[in-house]
């Protein structure tokens, strides 16, 4: 079975004795998890190695970087490379989340060439895609969609595609409260998925983790699961309180 992931997304938020006090309230949850399940922190740089050392003896959690660079090293002042996450031992990175591109302007040619230093540096990007309320409104979904996926991932082999995990966000339901509904979820993977499998063929899109984000909660987190396609998913504000997390974290299948 492919893996069910819940994942954290903190975003610009919580200080590091918060952060560090909210990792310890989730992991003395100790809820029980099978082998195909897996819990993910996307943390703040500064807090990257504490949360780090936190999950070394828990085999189902792991940590994220909520960005890198497109270069690989160099003057880029501010900026954290794929090198330097693979040096402290980081296996995942959060890649075209909607709000860098929106507030910062990262382009799907930019996101590509995350994905390949993340991959030439053994890291797993988590690749985000999902439309603008505009574009739902038309009904255009699909086709926005399509070329996020086309223009950042098809240049990849396919076992190259096979380390990327996708999260579906659509930018109407982030942080809005408004949270697609689980069959407009599941549609949306469901077509994403047979994307995939057109170029790549059923067997490796099959084996992608596709997760949902927007607006998932404790008490909505079960129902988006259940969809056929939904992998899990990528959680912002209910990721920021012990209690909802872990409740998400129990609702993977
Ligand atoms: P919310 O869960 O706060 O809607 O955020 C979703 C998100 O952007 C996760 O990356």
């Amino acid at each position: 079975m492919r893996k069910q992931i819940a994942a954290a997304n903190w975003k610009m938020n919580l200080t590091y004795q918060q952060g560090e006090k909210l990792l310890d309230e989730i992991l003395q949850a100790k809820t029980p998890l099978q082998s195909h399940q897996q819990v993910i922190f996307t943390v703040p740089f500064p807090y990257l190695i504490l949360a780090n050392s936190e999950v070394a003896n828990e085999s189902h959690y792991a940590v994220a970087a909520q960005n890198c660079y497109h270069k690989k090293s160099g003057a880029y002042t501010g900026e954290v490379s794929a090198e330097m996450l693979q040096s402290i031992g980081i296996k995942y990175c959060v890649v075209g989340h909607s709000e860098r591109r929106e507030y910062f302007g990262e382009t799907n040619q930019q996101l590509a060439e995350k994905i390949n230093l993340l991959l030439q540096y053994g890291i797993q990007p988590i690749f985000c895609c999902g439309e603008a309320l505009a574009i739902r409104e038309a009904a255009t979904q699909n086709a926005w969609v399509e070329t996020q996926l086309k223009e950042s991932l098809f240049h990849l082999s396919a076992e190259e595609l096979e380390k990327v995990i996708i999260a579906y966000e659509p930018i109407w339901a982030i942080g809005t409260g408004k949270t697609a509904t689980a069959a407009q979820a599941q549609e949306m993977h469901e077509h994403i998925r047979s994307f995939l499998a057109k170029q790549y063929g059923a067997n490796v899109a099959n084996n992608i983790s596709i997760l949902y984000g927007g607006s998932v909660k404790g008490s909505n987190a079960a129902e988006i699961f259940a969809g056929a396609d939904v992998d899990g998913g990528l959680v912002g504000g209910a990721s920021l309180v012990a209690e909802d997390f872990v409740a998400i974290i129990a609702a993977l299948k």
